[in-house]
């Protein structure tokens, strides 16, 4: 075997580590170690020791070394890396995916997601939805581009009731109905305007008071009433960014609207309702219905589709069956 062949078996398990990413890691106490690659041998040496600071001169050389390719880590330690990588998904992505397997950005990916849709849902949407659109379109590109990794996140996902989780869940479900649920793969524009859509329909939820939310299925008439607003908060609050596109703002208004125009706002039926408000309305109930609440039981996935098609005159049938592909295989 020869030298070149040996630095390429040698590097399927080591990650780059550009000079952006290395920015980020910790410089005192680096849970894990960097390695430094001799490009005429292709073998890898430490260039840290784990669990030490990284003194400034050793910083130097490894910024320079980063800006050569020469800088890694090794596979194994990329869990380690995880809190790092998902503070700083956006930089990752464009970095070094390509050298991370789908088995190990997965949970990278969605516990970066969960960050950034926290701070819109919990902090300030006016402060955080400029960085929160940055990651989840990157994010899009990567999954349009490898729509197999949806199979390694929708484990992931936590089905205790927030916000954040519901809308975690509904962005990476959809996104699986999008681009495995129905034949030919959207455009890549078209794409990143449905998942926006499904990760924020229900951001109008913030505006109303902790007591009405988690209580979709008891409510009093006043808490319907006040619920029932969220639609057009949510096109109010988001309307602001101006980085939304009339699709999407369209669906978010329509995601409680129902085939027989039995939901709302506006009551309006079928044909009045778009393709992508239709996906946001049935992603979003499936996932209400399958979510862990305090005091309810949580439907299974089987049961949740069961009761979306014996709703077809709520639900399109052909949405559900392509959730169905999507979600049915997860729980196998
Ligand atoms: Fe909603």
């Amino acid at each position: 075997m020869n030298k070149v062949k040996i630095s390429q078996i040698s590097q399927d398990n080591y990650c780059s580590i550009t000079r952006a990413i290395f920015k980020f890691l910790p410089k005192t106490k680096l849970p894990f170690c960097l390695y430094r690659m001799n490009p005429s041998t292709g073998s890898f040496k430490p260039a840290t020791t784990e669990g030490k600071t990284i003194i400034s001169s050793e910083k130097l050389a490894i910024y320079d070394d980063c800006e050569k390719g020469l800088i890694f880590i090794k596979n194994s330690s990329i869990s380690d890396c995880k809190p790092y990588f998902a503070a700083n998904l956006e930089t990752v992505i464009s970095d070094i995916s390509d050298s991370i397997s789908d088995e190990d950005l997965a949970p990278i990916i969605v516990e970066g997601l969960k960050e950034s849709s926290n701070k819109i849902f919990k902090d300030s949407i006016k402060n955080n939805f400029g960085s929160f659109h940055a990651v989840l379109t990157a994010t899009g590109e990567l999954v349009h581009s490898n729509p197999d990794i949806i199979w390694h996140m929708l484990p992931l996902l936590d089905k205790s009731h927030s916000l954040t989780n519901k809308s975690l869940s509904n962005g990476i479900i959809g996104a699986g109905v999008c681009l495995h649920g129905r034949e030919g793969r959207p455009s890549l524009d078209s794409f990143l305007e449905s998942l926006i859509a499904l990760f924020l329909c229900d951001i109008g939820m913030c505006c109303l008071p902790d007591f009405v939310l988690g209580k979709e299925f008891s409510l009093s008439v006043d808490e319907q009433k006040r619920i029932r607003t969220h639609p057009v908060n949510s096109v109010e609050v988001l309307s602001l960014t101006q980085s939304m596109t009339k699709t999407s703002l369209r669906a978010i208004l329509e995601h409680h609207e129902r085939l027989d125009g039995s939901g709302y706002p506006r009551g309006v039926t079928s044909d009045q309702i778009s393709w992508l408000g239709k996906l946001c309305g049935a992603v979003d109930s499936f996932v209400a219905m399958t979510m862990e609440r305090p005091g309810k039981t949580s439907m299974t996935t089987v049961n949740a589709l069961k009761t979306l098609y014996k709703e077809s005159t709520l639900y399109d049938s052909n949405i559900i069956y392509a959730l169905e592909k999507v979600t049915y295989r997860e729980e196998c």
